[in-house]
């Protein structure tokens, strides 16, 4: 993938996951829409970091002008990541998908690996072949019950000062530091730590209040990182990838009213399963 590929490969991923997003809807949900002018630039934002940061973890599938696959993924010290992966609907089903993912897990050389993956079928079958385990993922949904929330002590406003720390945290929990990707989502969201020397942990929370990331040294840590971010929700609010190892979470959810739901999976190579750890969708 090169820079000038950005424009035609966000209209591919905006073509793909607005597809599957539509099949895999389920009735009590809206209609999904196509993206709007300012999520394509913040893809494409997002996918110029990723260029320019392991450009030989980017990959697509051209044919003439048109961008009809992507796999973007990333090295970061011992662990590979794969941030997006998809296919033209029109063109799926005819080895594409297994070529960019070859060439992706190439570039993990042997890595242990992580990603947040779709129920898609062709995908499962794929991951599955490549060696990954497929942890199923709850979210949680809905509006907090306000009356639910506890006092929650010791925590603060994060900034690029607590960055050491959270890296040592993040080798413990997955292998690898997020390493320069804490400044691309310290960028885009609120950062809130824990910074008690024994009782560390953090978790970013987007423009809503919805938990981007959490890590923690301890559970006590992560329930209470969690009830911040519930009581920062506006609205409706989603907790995502829960694995079974991240029950805490789960609790935590049905403490505060809200429901469990059903997501994919998060699949795993060569680790266990972080926890006390919610992932990023696309850092992981
Ligand atoms: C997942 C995806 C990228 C795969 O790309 P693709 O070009 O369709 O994949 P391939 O044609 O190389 O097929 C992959 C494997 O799955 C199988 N497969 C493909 N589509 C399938 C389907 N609908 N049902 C069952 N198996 C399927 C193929 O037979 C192949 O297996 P094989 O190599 O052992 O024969 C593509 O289907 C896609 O974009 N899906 C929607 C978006 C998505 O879910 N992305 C994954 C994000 S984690």
């Amino acid at each position: 993938m090169h820079a000038d590929d950005l424009p035609n490969a966000e209209r591919a991923s905006d073509a793909v996951f607005l597809d599957s997003d539509r099949r895999d809807r389920r009735v009590s949900e809206p209609e999904p829409e196509p993206r709007s002018a300012e999520a394509s630039e913040r893809w494409i934002d997002r996918m110029r970091y990723f260029l320019e940061g392991d450009p030989h973890g980017c990959w697509v599938a051209v044919d003439g002008e048109q961008v009809v696959g992507f796999a973007i993924s990333q090295n970061r010290d011992r662990l590979w990541y794969l941030a997006t992966y998809g296919v033209l609907p029109d063109r799926q089903g005819q080895g594409i998908g297994k070529r960019l993912l070859d060439a992706v897990l190439t570039h993990a050389d042997g890595r242990p690996g992580m990603f947040s993956s779709t129920v898609h079928p062709g995908a499962t079958r794929r991951y599955r072949l490549a060696g990954f385990s497929l942890n199923p993922q709850m979210r949680m949904v809905g509006t907090v019950n306000r009356s639910a929330l506890p006092a929650v002590p010791r925590l603060s406003d994060g900034s690029a000062d607590d960055f050491d720390w959270m890296d040592r945290l993040d080798r413990r929990l997955r292998g690898a530091g997020h390493g320069p990707d804490h400044q691309q989502l310290l960028h885009n969201h609120r950062l809130v730590v824990s910074s008690d020397a024994g009782r560390r942990g953090y978790v970013y929370l987007d423009d809503r209040g919805r938990p981007m990331l959490l890590a923690a040294a301890d559970r006590r840590t992560a329930e209470d990182l969690l009830w911040e971010a519930l009581a920062s929700a506006r609205a409706d609010t989603l907790v995502n990838c829960i694995t079974t190892a991240n029950e805490w979470a789960i609790d935590v959810g049905l403490a505060a009213g809200l429901h469990i739901g059903q997501e994919g999976y998060l699949a795993i190579r060569d680790m266990p399963t972080p926890a006390p750890y919610l992932a990023s969708g696309q850092f992981l």
